[in-house]
């Protein structure tokens, strides 16, 4: 390096607080500081402004009705229909602008661009097909498919003829699929034969038919999209109750639907996470504001433009997917980019390729991309132009200062904003981030609450705790974008999220406070800095996952008598599964006993739950009334010195464990 670039390296490591670039705040969407309090004293009126963003078939009569606490409704009698707010409204003044940009993973194919026009078209046609198979209102389809075009057309088509969707994440596992359609009653599938992983063609068809076997309902029909060239290598039969995507399409050709009007409160979407329990938790979220809440924060926050090209890495099987590469960008009639496979295909530059090629405007991509960017280098951005770029964003777990300046300087070239977002399944769409055209950064620490957001740091009593003090994450007043109540579920709903520091014996909204299960702090500015779950869930790679679903997973497996996982430090990943494990009498603590520990979790689960270090021990640390300490079991994952164990039942354990860990 140059004694410049020494330089410039030593003053960005110092620096604690960025301004926006002028060029940036210039044209933000949102300038004037004084949202804020605007915000605060005209709440919930404040929302309006996010409701008109879209098209409404029906005007609404009320911002919020809170009159029941926790189950609040936003914008109340208001008619409208997303696939219309995301489309047909577009179509006079878009058509033939591209909707969505889409680069599949092998190199030598050629790339789609689907305009407003072309994707109005396919959506009509496909949900004119699944209205012809028996599709109604209210009906939940699931969609277990990869990054491919056929995906968001299912989405909208579903949400056109008011059925809400399921997506489950094409990595998870066959029972993992199960599981889900069965719990939201899903007569209905969409899948795909296969698709790309670092240059090989993956089945899924295969694994999408091993799921449908472990339905316990009869499945009316699965939709199977053929994405692989030629089949590639894998010869499918379809079941009698099987039928081709394109088949739909091209029987359909030409037909449109009207799309339904739909209450603001109807579901638009279900969206199975993990929570403290095994079973996933099916979050309901509705039609009119969840899809202002992600039209309005992709505006405010991303600084979405209609000329824009915005693209998100994420995978559209999470939720970042549903609000941030397709219901917020389509609702402010951008080009969203949809990239299929791996950011290391076919080299460690691919993004930056993408990035250069389609002179993307935009990246929001997550932290642990962020790290494997760095670990690689900087050669491989530095290979590209990528000027094009005016804002960044990360998601999905806390970025440390030294990544974020690195995706500051070597890609935003330091002068893109970086918004570090931070929200959940639950919440629909951002909630705690700076304003990037307003507001100045902090590495490390997401910013102050949203306008309009009342988000407190608590201490176990709800009593706000002083600034630079760790305490919990609380919101304090319900949001357009939160989600409805868990399918199904309203006694899990409330337990799982407003127990904690409501009295729910109260009818006043003032007593309700909603728990994300997340630890944090705030600095004398107020901006917060998220620490992580305070739940039995940690965060692979920006991946949510139960540690009792992964124990079920592993207690599941022959010869395993029981299993205490805790997540641990990652260079990459953030946190890694560790998985403690005893066997059952007459079995050994055998490399195959490990090997099939690991299949389970792959089967149950899906890779990315696959456990890092699979300790053997005889005993786990519990304490005298017999619960397993786990807090200790993350200190021996992490090499750090343990903490008090007087409180054991055996103590001796504990230091058996580590000589083990730190032996392997
Ligand atoms: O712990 C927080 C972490 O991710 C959790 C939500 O995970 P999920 O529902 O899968 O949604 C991920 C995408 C929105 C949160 O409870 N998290 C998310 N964003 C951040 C974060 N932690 C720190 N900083 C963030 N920006």
């Amino acid at each position: 390096m140059s004694d410049e670039d020494v330089q410039l390296e030593a003053r960005l490591e110092e620096q604690e607080v960025f301004e926006p670039s002028a060029s940036f705040a210039e044209q933000a969407n949102l300038t004037d500081e004084g949202i804020y309090e605007e915000f605060e004293e005209n709440w919930p009126e404040c929302w309006e402004g996010a409701a008109d963003l879209l098209d409404w078939e029906e005007d609404y009569d009320q911002v919020l009705d809170d009159s029941n606490p926790p189950f609040y409704e936003w914008f109340t009698d208001g008619t409208l229909n997303a696939s219309a707010n995301c489309l047909d409204r577009h179509l006079a003044e878009r058509g033939d602008e591209a909707a969505i940009e889409w680069v599949g993973e092998p190199v030598e194919e050629d790339n789609i661009t689907y305009t407003y026009e072309e994707l109005h078209q396919k959506v009509n046609e496909f949900a004119a097909g699944l209205r012809e198979m028996g599709v109604g209102e209210g009906d939940v389809v699931t969609m277990y498919m990869p990054m491919i075009p056929q995906l968001p057309i299912a989405m909208l088509a579903c949400a056109r003829i008011g059925a809400p969707h399921s997506v489950v994440f094409a990595g998870f596992s066959a029972d993992a699929l199960a599981t889900r359609m069965n719990s939201a009653d899903s007569e209905y599938l969409v899948t795909c034969d296969g698709y790309y992983r670092r240059g090989d063609p993956l089945d899924h068809l295969d694994k999408a038919n091993e799921g449908l076997s472990g339905v316990d309902h009869e499945v009316e029909r699965a939709i199977v999209a053929e994405r692989l060239m030629d089949g590639d290598g894998f010869d499918h039969d379809y079941a009698d109750n099987q039928v081709a995507f394109e088949d739909i399409i091209a029987d359909n050709e030409g037909a449109t639907v009207e799309p339904v009007d739909r209450d603001a409160e109807d579901m638009l979407f279900l969206m199975y996470t993990s929570g403290t329990t095994g079973k996933p938790k099916g979050v309901k979220h509705s039609t009119g504001g969840y899809l202002a809440w992600a039209a309005w924060t992709s505006q405010a926050v991303l600084d979405i433009k209609p000329e824009d090209t915005y693209f998100c890495s994420a995978d559209i099987g999470w939720i970042t997917g549903h609000s941030y590469i397709v219901y917020g960008p389509l609702a402010l009639g951008t080009t969203t980019m949809m990239y299929e496979g791996t950011p290391d295909y076919p080299d460690k530059d691919r993004l930056w390729d993408i990035v250069e090629e389609y002179e993307a405007d935009q990246l929001y991509t997550a932290p642990t991309a962020i790290r494997a960017f760095m670990k690689w280098g900087k050669e491989y951005p530095e290979q590209h132009d990528l000027s094009s770029l005016r804002l960044l964003g990360t998601v999905g777990e806390p970025i440390n200062p030294r990544a974020w300046k690195w995706y500051y300087k070597h890609i935003g070239g330091e002068e893109c904003p970086v918004v570090d977002t931070w929200w959940q399944t639950e919440t629909g769409g951002m909630m705690i981030t700076t304003l990037p055209g307003v507001k100045d950064m902090k590495p490390g620490s997401a910013g102050p609450p949203l306008p309009g957001n009342d988000v407190r740091i608590v201490d176990t009593e709800g009593e706000e705790v002083q600034p630079g003090r760790a305490g919990y994450l609380t919101v304090n007043k319900p949001w357009p974008g939160m989600l409805r109540t868990l399918y199904k579920n309203d006694e899990r709903f409330i337990d799982e999220y407003w127990a904690e520091y409501s009295d729910t014996d109260s009818d006043d909204p003032d007593d309700w406070v909603y728990f994300p299960e997340d630890g944090a702090k705030i600095d004398e500015d107020g901006y917060i800095t998220v620490l992580g779950r305070v739940d039995d869930v940690i965060n692979v790679s920006g991946h949510r996952l139960g540690t009792m679903e992964i124990e079920s997973a592993i207690v599941g497996v022959e010869g395993v008598a029981e299993a205490a996982v805790v997540g641990g430090d990652h260079d990459i990943k953030g946190e890694a599964v560790y998985a403690y494990v005893i066997t059952e009498d007459g079995y050994e603590e055998t490399e195959e006993l490990r090997s099939a520990i690991i299949e389970g979790v792959e089967d149950a689960i899906g890779p990315i739950a696959r456990p890092e270090a699979v300790i053997f021990t005889p005993e786990l640390p519990k304490t005298r009334s017999g619960k397993i300490m786990r807090r200790l079991l993350e200190d021996i994952a992490n090499g750090e010195e343990l903490g008090d164990t007087s409180t054991l039942r055996n103590p001796e354990v504990v230091s058996d464990i580590a000589t083990k860990v730190q032996g392997d």
